[in-house]
């Protein structure tokens, strides 16, 4: 699946090197074309938002990044190393398994659903992976995994159980669980969007504070509040290729394209 993969060494020299590079990135579900040629550049410290329709390929991109999807042709890479391959030469090797999980593990991954162990607190949701996959000593991942609360203003909910929080608190719980392994890089998908509208301000203020403190994020959202306020960049995807990019208020309160237009009508 990787027959248009050119073989040549280009990796970006350091110093320079960009968070996400994606350089003419296609990915295929069978015979469907779901991205269709992405090229996009998310600087270190950047806020990256992602727009489009229902469909576009937003989730498919974020799962390329994330090593969950594999690419069918183009190059991805993260902080300058090439997602899912080993370069050796001017040879391109598939990463094992392990070797995945690894590169996985320096990425943390919002989902819209939160996605949290239903049968333990939210103070032992944050200390899970620290200790299960980096061996982390419990009752230091535990001091971390409190003061990770209270940065999402939870402190007071540690010992609460999923189902005992509220769809906000949950997601927050989320937003530490995945800061707990220390990424270098956030990718948020659609966080707020199965959210009632009353709890979706205390989410976005944790993803503004986060923005703040430095964190590379690559956001998909419908939150053009957020993205005009929060964001440094935005892209606007239609049927997988990148119809329309630049600064977010630029794109948002001027765009270019009639699809962005048409778009941007229905939604803002
Ligand atoms: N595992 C899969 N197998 C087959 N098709 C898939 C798979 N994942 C996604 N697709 C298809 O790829 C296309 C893009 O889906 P994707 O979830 O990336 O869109 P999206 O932009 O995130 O949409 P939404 O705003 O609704 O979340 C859709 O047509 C979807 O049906
Ligand atoms: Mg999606």
């Amino acid at each position: 699946m990787t027959d248009k993969l050119s073989k040549k060494q280009d990796t970006p020299a350091k110093g320079t090197v960009p968070m996400v590079k994606a350089q003419d990135v296609h990915k295929s579900f069978g015979h469907v074309e779901v991205l269709k040629g992405i090229d996009l550049e998310v600087k270190p410290g950047e806020v990256f938002c992602l727009i489009g329709p229902s469909g576009s390929g937003k989730s498919t991109f974020l799962r390329c990044i994330n090593h969950l999807e594999k690419i069918n042709a183009g190059r991805l890479y993260v902080d300058g190393e090439l997602v899912g391959y080993r370069q050796q030469g001017d040879k391109l090797y598939e990463l094992r398994d392990r070797e995945v999980a690894m590169k996985r593990r320096d990425i943390g991954m919002v989902f819209q659903r939160f996605n949290l162990f239903p049968h333990m607190t939210a103070v032992e949701n944050v200390m899970e992976a620290p200790v299960q996959v980096k061996g982390a000593n419990r009752a230091q991942a535990k001091e971390r995994a409190m003061q990770l609360l209270e940065r999402v203003g939870l402190a007071d909910r540690a010992g609460h159980y999923p189902s005992q929080l509220s769809g906000g608190q949950q997601q927050r719980v989320a937003i530490a669980r995945a800061l707990a392994m220390d990424p270098k890089l956030m990718l948020f998908d659609e966080p707020t969007s199965a959210l009632d509208p009353e709890l979706v301000g205390d989410v976005l203020d944790v993803m503004r504070d986060l923005a703040e403190s430095g964190m590379t994020m690559v956001v998909v959202t419908h939150e053009m509040g957020f993205a005009r306020e929060v964001g440094d960049s935005l892209v606007f995807m239609d049927d997988g290729v990148v119809v329309e990019s630049g600064h977010p208020r630029d794109v948002l309160t001027n765009p270019q394209h009639e699809r962005t237009q048409s778009f941007l009508s229905k939604v803002l």
